[in-house]
């Protein structure tokens, strides 16, 4: 079983109890807004969602972790890693993302997860290379990526959506700098 502690989170594959707390924050508009096509989602697309996140980490040995708050257990949303086919300049890649409740922004929760999420996707993991990738205008996002050491790739459009998005990686050697 995969888990992480950081200071202030576990890290930790998903369980049936995190589907309602995980479709609430799906269903906020706002923490929708740079994903897909920016649509909420419902309970039984969260459902789908996590077990796709479950079967990547059974057959990938990565995933999207669940992310909770050590302090209380409450899950805060997901953070990890995911196959970045959707765009041909990502193909055969491993992407990192985030996805935070509103209440859990602006406390440096997706930041730490995310560290902990490279760092395990370079070092545990072995991978040699993960990206990113980022719709333009999303700077909370796009925040969390200059911390994480990440150099930028230039911009493409997202084909399914049309949307411009940034890309963005960091390899071993660049992490270990
Ligand atoms: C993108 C997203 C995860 C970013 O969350 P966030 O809370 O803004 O990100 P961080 O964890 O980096 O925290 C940001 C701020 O928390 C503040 N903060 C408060 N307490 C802190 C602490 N103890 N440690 C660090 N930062 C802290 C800092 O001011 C920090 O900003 P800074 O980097 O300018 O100093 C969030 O906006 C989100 O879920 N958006 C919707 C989903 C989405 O768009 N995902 C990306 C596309 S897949």
């Amino acid at each position: 079983m995969t888990e992480i502690r950081t200071p202030r989170l576990l890290l930790r594959r998903w369980t049936d109890d995190d589907l309602v707390p995980l479709s609430e924050i799906n269903a906020d508009p706002d923490v929708m807004r740079w994903t897909g096509d920016g649509s909420a989602l419902d309970l039984e697309e969260t459902a789908d969602a996590i077990e796709r996140w479950e079967e990547e980490w059974d057959d990938e040995g990565f995933g999207l972790f669940a992310v909770e708050l050590l302090a209380s257990g409450e899950l805060i949303g997901a953070v990890g890693l995911s196959a970045a086919d959707d765009l041909p300049e990502t193909r055969h890649q491993v992407q990192i993302s985030w996805r935070l409740g509103r209440p859990f922004w602006g406390q440096g929760y997706a930041s730490e997860a995310a560290q902990a999420a490279l760092e395990f996707a370079l070092q545990d993991r072995g991978l040699d290379r993960v990206v990113a990738v980022n719709r333009v205008g999303n700077e909370e996002s796009a925040n969390v990526i200059r911390k994480l050491g990440m150099a930028s790739d230039g911009e493409t459009s997202d084909p399914e959506t049309g949307a411009r998005v940034t890309l963005h990686s960091i390899d071993l050697t660049e992490y270990e700098a």
